[in-house]
């Protein structure tokens, strides 16, 4: 039977409608939706019926997650952790948390337990947190294109979303200047994703002084979302912005186990930061899931304190695979792609071809069997972009750009 309980609007397939006659709330028209997911169940379909698809599409490395950590799992579901814990997570998680997330970015002094919440993945505590910040009619700052789930997470909670362009020619860093002129004492929270999805764009040490400089300067909280750090591919050390003079009190971090340790499908991240943020969250945490599963929990603390190999492993493939892809992408008339410097996305720009990212994705999708998420869904300004997740082997890969290569002359803008 079809869940009766959303429809997705015709033309903005990112809004769910409510229906009084389905008695849903008013409030679900203020929600988005990832497009990977409604992209990836149409992409199942397609396979179902024989046909191969190259799945580049959702946000989540294909490798296996490491047996350490699959082991540490099963250990602590034989031992019997499989019950509750406190909602801000098992101590002893919380603990490794704050230690690994100090000594990665070089923090110190080390956070301690005090400024940890654990949840069932990142995207949980993101809705969470800015429950926990936004009233309505409170400024909300994130750049754009964005992971969805911020935008949909304030707009529901009824703040005001300003969105600032990020720039393809700054390789997808903003414009500052931008930043400076919309940023005012009025923005409550200004929200930083680097490593940044969907672009792959890395902000760079001037960019975040600056930021830095900007956010003391209106006592902006800063929500910097550094889930990619370890999906970092240059030479420097990864630069949190927590790291900056007057910054750590006045930011909380995001990160998670999905994209480091291909953990998507076990839900495991968290927030680290100033204590009454963290425990104002919490208090979501408690309101909503009331806590993680343990023995995930128990295998986050394997993966944090475990080997680093698979870690660099997987980053080093993700690294050629990059290569790969984007030399491959500009070679396709129409397209070009600039070169990624984190995360696991290439961007690439269709606009000689059509500003309609999600027809041609569509199309893609359709014809050549390669499933990719359209620009647009992740915010104006990625109109007329396509998102690949180069997530897939590089024969997949070679088989992608071949098939786009293949169809492409047969698409009608
Ligand atoms: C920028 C960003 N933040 C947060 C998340 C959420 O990750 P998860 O809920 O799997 O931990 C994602 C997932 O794609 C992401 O791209």
């Amino acid at each position: 039977m079809t869940p009766r309980s959303f429809a997705v609007q015709k033309g903005s397939p990112f809004t769910m409608i409510a229906s009084k006659e389905q008695r849903t709330a008013k409030a679900l028209g203020r929600l988005g939706a990832e497009n990977a997911f409604q992209v990836l169940a149409r992409a199942r379909e397609i396979e179902a019926t024989g046909k191969r698809v190259v799945h580049m599409e959702i946000g989540e490395p294909d490798f296996d997650t490491p047996e350490h950590i699959k082991h540490a799992a099963t250990e602590a579901m034989q031992k019997g952790y499989t019950h509750y814990s406190p909602s801000a997570g098992i101590m002893e998680l919380r603990e490794c948390v704050a230690d690994f997330v100090s000594r990665f970015r070089g923090l110190t002094p080390a956070y301690t337990p005090a400024n940890v919440t654990i949840g069932p993945g990142l995207k949980p505590i993101v809705w969470n947190l800015l429950s926990a910040l936004l009233d309505p009619g409170d400024e909300f700052m994130y750049f754009d294109p964005a992971y969805p789930a911020y935008a949909s997470a304030a707009s529901y909670l009824e703040a005001k979303i300003v969105p600032i362009p990020l720039q393809e020619s700054r390789n997808w860093r903003m414009d500052l200047d931008e930043l400076e002129r919309r940023a005012s004492d009025n923005t409550k929270v200004l929200l930083i994703n680097s490593p940044h999805n969907p672009t792959g764009g890395v902000l760079t040490r001037s960019d975040l002084e600056r930021i830095a400089e900007i956010a003391i300067r209106h006592d902006i909280l800063v929500i910097a979302d550094e889930i990619y750090s370890r999906n970092f591919y240059l030479d420097t050390p990864y630069l949190s912005i927590a790291t900056l003079p007057g910054m750590r009190e006045r930011t909380v971090i995001l990160d998670g186990f999905s994209k480091a340790y291909a953990m998507t499908g076990w839900r495991l991240g968290y927030a680290v930061g100033p204590e009454k943020i963290i425990n104002a969250t919490t208090l979501f945490n408690n309101n909503t899931f009331s806590c993680v599963a343990t023995f995930v929990q128990m295998a986050g603390i394997a993966a944090l304190t475990g080997p680093e190999k698979p870690v660099h492993e997987m980053n080093e493939m993700f690294r050629k695979r990059r290569d790969k892809i984007v030399a491959g992408l500009n070679e396709i008339p129409g397209f070009s792609c600039k070169m990624p410097e984190g995360a696991f996305y290439a961007f690439a720009n269709v606009q000689q071809i059509t500003h309609d990212d999600r027809k041609l994705a569509t199309y893609l999708l359709e014809n050549a069997g390669v499933a990719l998420t359209g620009g647009a869904a992740f915010g104006k300004a990625g109109e007329g972009y396509l998102r690949f997740s180069y997530a897939a082997s590089l024969e997949d890969i070679d088989y992608a750009l071949a098939q786009i290569k293949a169809t492409l002359p047969n698409f009608k803008a």
